[in-house]
């Protein structure tokens, strides 16, 4: 069975997110989506918050063979514990071509057998990041043309606003 981790921050996930998911089951037996926990970055949502969100856009889905797990520490480790083959990335613009470049060197490095597998989401996502979600949210504007409907839910508690 060839299993592939999808790690990210996923805060929150994006349709963008989804987009690169459906075409990773495309690919793969099963894929593992990944919340990191040790992420550098300040997040809106927890931990425990993104998980349930991506659970739910799973069964809203009805996907088969995708599972969702967060993780602490090292992703090769990670990924090495739990058999996977391959780590999947998404390249939205030449922008992310560096910082991307640089982990699956490093991630290589590592784990020479671990293969990253970098997919491109559909054009229409290619301006999508989670901080510009939270931002527009945040400001109360409309995000439910770039989020799952779940998420959705949850930006509105998050902050106080009634999305049209
Ligand atoms: N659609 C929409 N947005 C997308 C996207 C897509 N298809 N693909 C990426 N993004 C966005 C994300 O929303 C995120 O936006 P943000 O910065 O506004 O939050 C950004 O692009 C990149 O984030 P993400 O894909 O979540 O990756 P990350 O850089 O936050 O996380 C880890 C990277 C967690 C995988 C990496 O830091 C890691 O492996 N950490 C563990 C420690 C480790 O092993 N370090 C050594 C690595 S060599």
């Amino acid at each position: 069975m060839k299993i592939a981790i999808y790690p990210g921050t996923f805060d929150p996930i994006t349709n963008g997110h989804v987009d690169i998911l459906e075409r990773a089951m495309l690919l793969f037996d099963k894929v593992i989506v990944t919340v990191a926990k040790n992420s550098s970055k300040t997040p809106m949502f927890s931990v425990e918050e993104r998980v349930a969100m991506i659970q739910e856009t799973i069964r809203h889905n009805r996907y088969k063979n995708v599972t969702v797990e967060s993780f602490d520490g090292l992703l090769v480790d990670y990924a090495q514990k739990k058999k996977a083959v391959a780590l999947i990335r998404g390249l939205r613009a030449v922008s992310d071509f560096e910082y991307e470049f640089q982990m699956a060197l490093m991630n290589r490095k590592q784990a020479n057998s671990l293969v990253t597998v970098f997919l491109m989401p559909h054009e229409k996502y290619t301006y999508l990041n989670s901080t510009i979600v939270r931002e527009i949210a945040q400001h109360h504007g409309n995000v439910k043309d770039f989020v799952p409907p779940v998420v959705l839910k949850h930006l509105k508690a998050k902050t106080s606003h009634r999305f049209t």
